[in-house]
Formats: structure tokens, C-alpha cells, sequence
């Protein structure tokens, strides 16, 4: 053996050993350098925050049960954290990602080894920055293939390509932020969203770089759609093509044949696009915009698009004829946006069998509210009031050392264990007109601890308070089974008779409705902290928000894996 060999030997032998691991081929290794790249879109240039100066970042390719290295190495001038969207990282909160909750952010010039540890997961998920804003411009796709010698529970498309769709302002996103913060109002609604980083033609300056998709007649393709967007859930469509669904958030569904999709920020939809129509002399838009849901929210009614091209044919394409747009449902179509997501059903097959809990041990009911609070005395900019939002009426304050490492090095006075299980102010939450006391929530980092292999139903509770709207709320650390939804207040009487525990589906963010509710269920089998929130960014940011702490089961293997020996440091 030459000592080149033996070098290499050695190093992978000391790569198994750190993890504790003898197995490890196929731990790929990729390494993420975030920082400032300049960007043109809509007509000026600015510098944005990117990973290995992509935008949207680079696609990591694994396949069902890998685990991955990512090196992030963080070159900008800004704090960052990066967050691997739906990967339930079993019992290694430690590389989750979200800022202040399982770790510090990694600071300018320092950098972070973070392991991504997939288990069931298999179809598209995403990666994107947990810190701030600044996921705005810092995300990418997770394609996860399944494993060798197993397939797809469809016929294998022709080509596959990640769609993500996303948000653009013509300011800065710090700047965005800060004046968010400051005005205590809504932020400014994003000048155009985009489709794989393009706003498309409807746009000035934007048409020579619009993504073009380009197929052959008779063939099918899988399209991996993401909603990367700040602050919006979306409609998508594609113009006269019907959208097969196959899957969402890493989890196969039965095939659903539709016009459109309603894609919630955090979600992720797999859809098989046949190319059937005839060969004219047009090409067919694909198109995103908003569902905007809240009375009186300003909202950005542009519409970004992209290009289905047929290959064949293209001769007779004359350069001037407009391409076909598709039909979506008008902005404020709540029932548009609801019907689709109460449509998805768990495939439910032999390979993929549905294990939604039936006896529940630790039944929540968390209400979701936008709020008001008073001003600061000493804000100048605030005026009169401010925006706040709040889970069972605390609003999340993000403490300065994250939660995970207070409760594992048992650090004090960093979080409460206090969260409370049903809302502490019962009211009629979906009422036309609410008195104002109701407004002002609480302030806490309160955590719920749940105890290892609790059986959870979880039912989250829209308000109208301030302004009924939609929240697609996300868990890290687990998928859910949503096994009911509706309009109004939830009966605990009625409702659960309605309930779906076939083939509900298996998803990490679910749009809650407008003035409604949904219920997801959940065995709590993976230890550790984990971050619950709304994936509306303003939401999130005024504390729509909590956390759940999952506690060690009594056997070695139920219990949290030890922390990595580059955390970074608060
Ligand atoms: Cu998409 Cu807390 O994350
Ligand atoms: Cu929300």
C-alpha cells in the first residue's frame, strides 16, 4: 500500500471514528462559502447573500437515508445559520440550524461542519439561511433519489429539474429588515417573486434571462416545486397543462391531476408534467403569484413566469407570438388555496405505509394570532402601535444563547418550560369583531416538554385577531400527519369524527386557513429541541413562534447523539 493510500485510509478511518460510525461511504462532503454577490434583476445591480455565489445555491443530490457533510464557511459581513428544510436529522438537533434555538450563528470569517442526516425522507426538500432575513437570497434544493435498487412509485420521468419559487426586492434585505423592525408595521411587499431566481418577462430588464424549461413531445417530467418566497403563499400553474401531484415535502402522495397548486413558503410539491400539446407556434407560460388571504395587507400583485419550450417544433415559433398564460385563481381565493391542500392524500401503499398515531397520549391545541402592542416610550419611529404576532398568546422572544445548549450543559434562565398546552384565554378566535383587550399577548421563550415516544395531536387554531389570515406552520425535527382541517372554531366534539387516519399526508408545513384550523399528528420519537413557527417571515419575526423540547427515552438509541466539537460559540 502506498503512503498516499494509507494517508487516505487514515483520514476516512479518523472521519468514521469522529462520528462514532464504522460505515460511512457515501458521506459526500460538499462545502458552502456564503458570501456578498452582485446580482442585477429588474434593471439595477445589488449585492446579495449567496452560497458559492449561486442564486438560487447549489442542489444537493443524496438518496433516501444518506448522510451528508456541509461545510459552511461564512465569508460575508453578517451573522448566518443554514437550516436543512424537512430533514429530521433523528436525534442530532445539532446541525438543525435555526439562530438562538440549536445554535449561535456562525459568526463572519468562522465556519460550521454540519451533517444532514436523512432517514425516510424521499422526493424534494430545501436548505436555507435561519437567521434574520436572510434567507431571502441563501437557499437551494435537496433532491433525494431513491435508494439504489428501489424507484420511484411512478414511471421514471424523462428529466426532472428543481422549480424554486421566490421573492425579490429591489432594496436590500438588511434594509428591508431594519425598517420592518423599526416602523413596527408591515414590511414592504417584494417588487417581483421569481421563478429559479428569475422574475421572468412580465418584468422589466428580465426577458433575456427568463428560465426556459425544454421538453420533448410525449414525454412526462417531474418538476420539484419549492416555495422559497419570504412572505406569501403562492398559486402555480402552467398554461394549459394539467399538474399531476406525486408528493409533498418528501413524501409520496396519491397521484392528484390538477390546474394549479397552492404552495405555502417551507412547502414542497412534486408534480409530473406530461407534454402533450399539440405543436404550435407558442410557447407555454408557467407562472407564479400570490395568495393573500388578510384584509387590508398590501400585497405584490405581479406575476413571475418561466417558459415551457418544446424542442420539437420550435421552428414554426414565431418570436413574436405571446406564450399562453395560465389560469390561477384570483389573489384573496382562500377557497382555492384550501381546497388544493385538503386534497392531498398519503399514497398509502404497501412500500409506503401510514403510521398516524390512533391513541394520543399529549393532546395541544396552540392558537396561531397576529397582535398589537403598544410602542416603546423611546422609539421615535413607531407610531402609536406595533405589530406582534403570538402562538397560545406568548409571543417568542428569542434568547441570546441557544435553547439546545441551555437544556443539554443545563444553562438556567435561558427558556421556560411553561408553554401551555390549550389556549390560556378562551374566546370565539374566529369571531367578526374581537374585543380589544385580547390584542396584546404575552412576551416569553417558553418551551413545551414532551416526553419520548408521547403519542401528539396538535391542533392549531387561526385567530382573527388584527387580521384573520392563512399561516403555513412548519415543525423542524419531524413530519406530521395532517388528518383534519376546517373553517371557524375547532369542535373537539365533532371535528375528530371527520377525521382522515388512512392515508392522511405526511408533510412538515401545513397552511392553517384563514379563520380555521387544522390537526396534525406526530409520535415524538426523535429527541432533542425543536423549533416550531410560522414560514411567513413577518410572522415569525413578531414571535409566531415556540418551541418543543422532545426528552431522551430510556434506551441508548432514543436518545440525543453529543454535540459536534465546532459549535459555534454565543
Ligand atoms: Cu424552513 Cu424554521 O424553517
Ligand atoms: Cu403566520
Amino acid at each position: 500500500m502506498s503512503l498516499i493510500m494509507k494517508i487516505s485510509v487514515l483520514q476516512i478511518l479518523a472521519l468514521c471514528i469522529l462520528d462514532g460510525v464504522l460505515h460511512c461511504q457515501g458521506w459526500a462532503r460538499h462545502t458552502f462559502v456564503v458570501q456578498e454577490t452582485p446580482y442585477a434583476r429588474l434593471c439595477s445591480t445589488k449585492n446579495i447573500l449567496t452560497v458559492n455565489g449561486q442564486f438560487p445555491g447549489p442542489t444537493l443530490h443524496v438518496n433516501k437515508g444518506d448522510t451528508i457533510v456541509v461545510e459552511v464557511h461564512n465569508k460575508a459581513n453578517y451573522n448566518i445559520t443554514i437550516h436543512w428544510h424537512g430533514v429530521k436529522q433523528p436525534r442530532y438537533p445539532w446541525s438543525d440550524g435555526p439562530e438562538y434555538i440549536t445554535q449561535c450563528p456562525i459568526r463572519p470569517g468562522q465556519k460550521f461542519r454540519q451533517k444532514i442526516k436523512l432517514s425516510s425522507e424521499e422526493g424534494t426538500l430545501w436548505w436555507h439561511a435561519h437567521s434574520d432575513w436572510s434567507r431571502a437570497t441563501v437557499y437551494g434544493a435537496i433532491v433525494i433519489h431513491p435508494k439504489n435498487g428501489t424507484s420511484y412509485p411512478f414511471p421514471k420521468p424523462h428529466a426532472e429539474v428543481p422549480i424554486i419559487l421566490g421573492e425579490w426586492w429591489k432594496k436590500g434585505i438588511t434594509e428591508l429588515y431594519n425598517e420592518f423592525r423599526e416602523s413596527g408595521q408591515d414590511p414592504s411587499v417584494s417588487d417581483a417573486y421569481t421563478i429559479n431566481g428569475q422574475p421572468g418577462d412580465q418584468y422589466p430588464c428580465s426577458k433575456s434571462e427568463t428560465f426556459k424549461f425544454r421538453v420533448d413531445y410525449g414525454k412526462t417530467y417531474l418538476l420539484r416545486i419549492i416555495n422559497a418566497a419570504l412572505q406569501d403563499i403562492l398559486f402555480f400553474g402552467i398554461a394549459k397543462h394539467k399538474l399531476t401531484v406525486v408528493g409533498t415535502d418528501a413524501s409520496y402522495t396519491k397521484p392528484l391531476k390538477t390546474d394549479y397548486i397552492a404552495i405555502s413558503p417551507g412547502q414542497t410539491i412534486d408534480v409530473l408534467l406530461e407534454a402533450n400539446q399539440p405543436l404550435g407556434d407558442h410557447d407555454y407560460y408557467m407562472a407564479a403569484k400570490v395568495y393573500s388571504s388578510a384584509n387590508g395587507v398590501e400585497y405584490d400583485n405581479t406575476t413571475a413566469t418561466a417558459l415551457l419550450h418544446y424542442n420539437v417544433g420550435n421552428d414554426n415559433i414565431n418570436p413574436s407570438s405571446t406564450p399562453y398564460l395560465p389560469n390561477l385563481p384570483s389573489y384573496n381565493d382562500t377557497n382555492a388555496s384550501a381546497n388544493f391542500t385538503g386534497s392531498l392524500r398519503s399514497l398509502a401503499d404497501d412500500d409506503h405505509p401510514v403510521h398516524v398515531p390512533l391513541n394520543i397520549s399529549t393532546p395541544l391545541i396552540f392558537t396561531a394570532s397576529v397582535n398589537i402592542f403598544a410602542c416603546a416610550s423611546n422609539s421615535t419611529s413607531c407610531n402609536g402601535t406595533r405589530l406582534a404576532a403570538s402562538m397560545n398568546n406568548i409571543s417568542f422572544q428569542l434568547p441570546s444563547t441557544d435553547i439546545l445548549s441551555a437544556y443539554y450543559y443545563h444553562i438556567g434562565g435561558v427558556y421556560g418550560d411553561k408553554f401551555p398546552s390549550v389556549p390560556p384565554l378562551k374566546f370565539n378566535f374566529t369571531a367578526d369583531v374581537l374585543p380589544a383587550y385580547l390584542l396584546t399577548p404575552k412576551t416569553g421563550t417558553e418551551v413545551k416538554v414532551i416526553e419520548y415516544n408521547s403519542t401528539v395531536e396538535l391542533v392549531l387554531q387561526g385567530t382573527n385577531l388584527a387580521a384573520g389570515t392563512d399561516h403555513p406552520m412548519h415543525i423542524h425535527g419531524y413530519s406530521f400527519y395532517v388528518v383534519g382541517w376546517g373553517f371557524g372554531n375547532f369542535d373537539k366534539d365533532k371535528d375528530p369524527l371527520g377525521y382522515n387516519l388512512v392515508d392522511p399526508p405526511l408533510q412538515n408545513t401545513i397552511a392553517v386557513p384563514k379563520n380555521g384550523w387544522a390537526a396534525i399528528r406526530f409520535k415524538a420519537n426523535n429527541p432533542g429541541v425543536w423549533f416550531m413557527h410560522c414560514h411567513l417571515e413577518r410572522h415569525l419575526s413578531w414571535g409566531m413562534d415556540m418551541t418543543f423540547i422532545v426528552k431522551n427515552g430510556d434506551h441508548s438509541d432514543a436518545q440525543m447523539l453529543p454535540p459536534p466539537p465546532d459549535m459555534p460559540r454565543c
